[in-house]
């Protein structure tokens, strides 16, 4: 199978680790073992390293279900994060030839996969004018009786848009008038800055809503590799049946954490905001004093997408700015949106970093 880099990972597996600054983080700082464990005072020495259950422990699923308010144990199954989610997602749902609207920018998993199964993938670019949310009237030209699946990235990433509830629900009238799946990536879900930080979760309103959800974000524990899909029966049937070939268990380990996690969510949750307040803070008052840049103020997640006044090439400009001061930014074009970069406004040193960048625009 081909497909096409992803360019996102690649930027990142380049450039990452060597950032004295790193600002294309997506992740509110990881917790450690300690600190997830020593509240509940537990020790992980004694269990044995099995594969642990197959689809994710009762205990685990009981915990996820708690998340949602239509969904039972059969209508969850566990996966290697959000990532493999998705791929699970795609490759039981799509054949060559299906049709599928991606709403763009996003991960980009969400259109090149499809794309390498030979699906005809048409994209619907939000635009800064709307906030970053879709429209419906423009949506409704492009999705149509022929479109097997919608795919919606929600709270988003990179522009930290949120749906409002009531553009959901249209969204979703629209999917079920033309009988469309809607794949909604929800892994930023529970990090909603304004209102309730848990919007509504499509697998909950629409009998062909998919919920893709993951411990990397909102409970912070990117390492576990840990995320999983929320559908109908006989999807996560068909689902689990791909899912022999790829996965076998989450492991033990990541499944018994995931749990404390969610038990826990409650300080996780308390703790991330704080985070996400004082790092939004910095942001703002960063972007009222930088004439250089423009951002509509993300309503959730961890990332915002800023568009720069400046002549040059997103990639250049990153290289550039990492080599004269370890500030690491995300280029727009690795997400299709040139002129732009993305900054995680949850990163450590958000304010030097932004200051440092400030200075190299303004030579
Ligand atoms: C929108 C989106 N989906 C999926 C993923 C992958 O998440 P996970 O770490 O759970 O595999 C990411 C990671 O950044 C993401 O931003």
């Amino acid at each position: 199978m081909k497909i096409s880099p992803f360019k996102v990972e690649e930027w990142m597996n380049r450039y990452e680790s060597g950032a004295l600054y790193d600002l294309t983080t997506t992740c509110i700082k990881p917790l450690t073992i300690n600190e997830l464990c020593g509240k509940s005072g537990l020790s992980v020495f004694d269990i044995p390293l099995t594969y642990g259950d197959i689809t994710g422990s009762e205990r685990l699923k009981n915990n996820i279900k708690s998340l949602y308010t239509q969904q039972e144990l059969n209508n969850i199954t566990v996966t290697h994060g959000a990532i493999g989610a998705n791929q699970l997602i795609f490759y039981s749902l799509l054949e060559k030839g299906d049709e599928v609207v991606c709403i763009v920018p996003t991960y980009q998993q969400h259109y090149s996969i499809p794309k390498s199964i030979g699906a005809d993938v048409k994209l619907y670019f939000l635009k800064e004018e709307n906030n970053w949310l879709p429209n419906l009237e423009e949506l409704s030209q492009i999705l149509t009786s022929k479109t097997k699946l919608l795919c919606i990235n929600n709270p988003n990433n990179p522009t930290g848009s949120v749906i409002p509830n009531w553009l959901l629900q249209d969204i979703v009238e629209l999917a079920q008038k033309n009988n469309t799946w809607i794949l909604s990536d929800e892994v930023y879900r529970g990090l909603n800055l304004v209102g309730n930080p848990y919007s509504i979760s499509v697998a909950d309103i629409y009998e062909k809503g998919i919920s893709v959800g993951s411990m990397s974000k909102t409970y912070s524990l990117p390492g576990l590799r840990l995320g999983w899909v929320c559908a109908r029966e006989d999807l996560i049937n068909e689902i689990n049946h791909q899912r022999q070939y790829n996965t076998i268990s989450v492991g033990i380990l990541d499944d018994y954490f995931a749990s404390i996690a969610l038990e826990n969510k409650n300080w996780i949750q308390e703790r991330n905001f704080n985070i996400m307040l004082s790092g939004m803070k910095s942001f703002t008052d960063w972007l009222t004093k930088e004439p250089f840049v423009e951002c509509v103020i993300p309503n959730g997640g961890t990332t915002a997408l800023v568009k720069y006044k400046k002549s040059m090439p997103s990639r250049e400009l990153c290289r550039r700015l990492q080599n004269r001061t370890g500030v690491a930014l995300l280029p727009g074009e690795t997400m299709e949106m040139e002129g732009y970069v993305r900054i995680g406004f949850c990163a450590i040193a958000l304010k030097s970093a932004l200051e440092m960048f400030s200075e190299f625009l303004h030579q």
